[in-house]
């Protein structure tokens, strides 16, 4: 039966030839499909005397599992390939280095304000917070400041223009923390009318403010952390303490002078500013303005609805950047805000 052998050897050849196993399956076909070449021998028998017929049927057989183990060798083989195709691809080299993630760090401003805030909070103030782009009311008007002072001067003050050009009535970007202390106060009375006992308000609240003002010093956008005690019999002597506290915890120094020098703002009386001096370092001796103060004017508390008579208060405005500066030796403000990481970095 040269014939048989001769479709075996074929089959085995055509198989070898493919790697795709759709195409095997249709070459499959080609030999014992509906029509394929052993099928139709086996068709072909029938018509064979029976003693031929038992010969023939036997060795086409033979041929027929042939071609079988031919084909399953074949499927078998290129199971075999795609594994090992997929699993080249997916190799994973665990020897490699791993890829470090990049971590971001705090700004040399926000660790200022972090600080703050923690070193107020463990004596018991919480953190109030107000909008940046205020009105003019609470910007203002609230804070005892008269239409006609030159605070409120366009040269001092970002006002917001309409869509169409012309200056946006009374809405401006905060030029102080201040106006924090109304809104509080204002909330505060709102939340516990006017009991009998009117809890404590004992608050600072950080953020930027705005004013038309750029050198070495100053930058146009900066930040204020204001401060706010409003209760019974809170006093001058109070706020001396609490800021003289505050220094010497957030410069970790014992060796720092505190001074309150007679100023004036219109929200508070008496008003004073506060210089730190350091009797070491680089700023030996020099006198460092670092915040306002004063107590609360008796008409700010009324503007709030706080009976001044009953209640007094003191409150602070002092600048982040300005004690960030000092803290770690920056002389240039602008320098936090240029986004340069080669420089913030190093405080990371
Ligand atoms: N708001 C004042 C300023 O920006 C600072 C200040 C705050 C003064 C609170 C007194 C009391 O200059």
């Amino acid at each position: 039966m040269d014939n048989l052998d001769q479709i075996v050897s074929e089959a085995r050849a055509a198989f070898a030839t493919i790697a795709d196993p759709d195409a095997l399956e249709q070459v499959k076909a080609r030999f014992l499909g509906k029509s394929g070449q052993i099928t139709e021998l086996l068709k072909g028998l029938g018509k064979l005397p029976p003693e031929e017929k038992k010969v023939a049927g036997a060795a086409i057989n033979v041929a027929k599992n042939a071609v079988e183990a031919a084909l399953n060798e074949r499927r078998e083989a290129i199971r075999k390939a795609a594994l090992e195709a997929r699993l080249a691809e997916e190799a994973l080299d665990v020897t490699l280095p791993g890829r470090a993630e990049v971590r971001g760090g705090l700004h040399p401003v926000t660790r200022t304000l972090e600080r703050i805030e923690s070193l107020f909070g463990s004596i018991g103030f919480d953190v109030a917070d107000g909008p940046e782009i205020e009105e003019d009311f609470f910007n203002f008007t609230a804070m005892n400041t008269p239409e006609d002072h030159p605070a409120r001067s366009m040269h001092d003050t970002f006002y917001l223009q309409n869509p169409d050009g012309t200056v946006a009535d009374k809405v401006l970007l905060r030029t102080h923390t201040s106006p924090i202390q109304a809104r509080y106060m204002k909330a505060h009375v709102e939340r516990y009318g006017q009991l009998e006992n009117m809890p404590e308000i004992r608050i600072i609240a950080p953020g930027r403010v705005y004013r038309v003002d750029s050198d070495a010093t100053h930058s146009p956008m900066f930040h204020q952390v204001e401060g706010l005690w409003v209760g019974e019999g809170v006093s001058f002597a109070d706020l001396k303490g609490v800021i003289a506290d505050f220094l010497r915890s957030f410069f970790e120094s014992d060796d720092l002078k505190v001074r309150f020098r007679p100023s004036f703002f219109p929200f508070t009386e008496p008003s004073a500013e506060i210089d730190v001096a350091f009797m070491g370092g680089p700023l030996k001796g020099r006198w460092l303005e670092i915040a306002g103060c004063g107590m609360v004017h008796p008409d700010v508390l009324r503007h709030a609805g706080i009976d001044p008579e009953k209640y007094t208060g003191f409150a602070f405005g002092m600048g982040p950047d300005r004690l960030t500066m000092l803290r770690y030796g920056v002389n240039d403000l602008r320098l936090f805000f240029e986004g340069d990481l080669r420089f913030l970095r190093q405080f990371a």
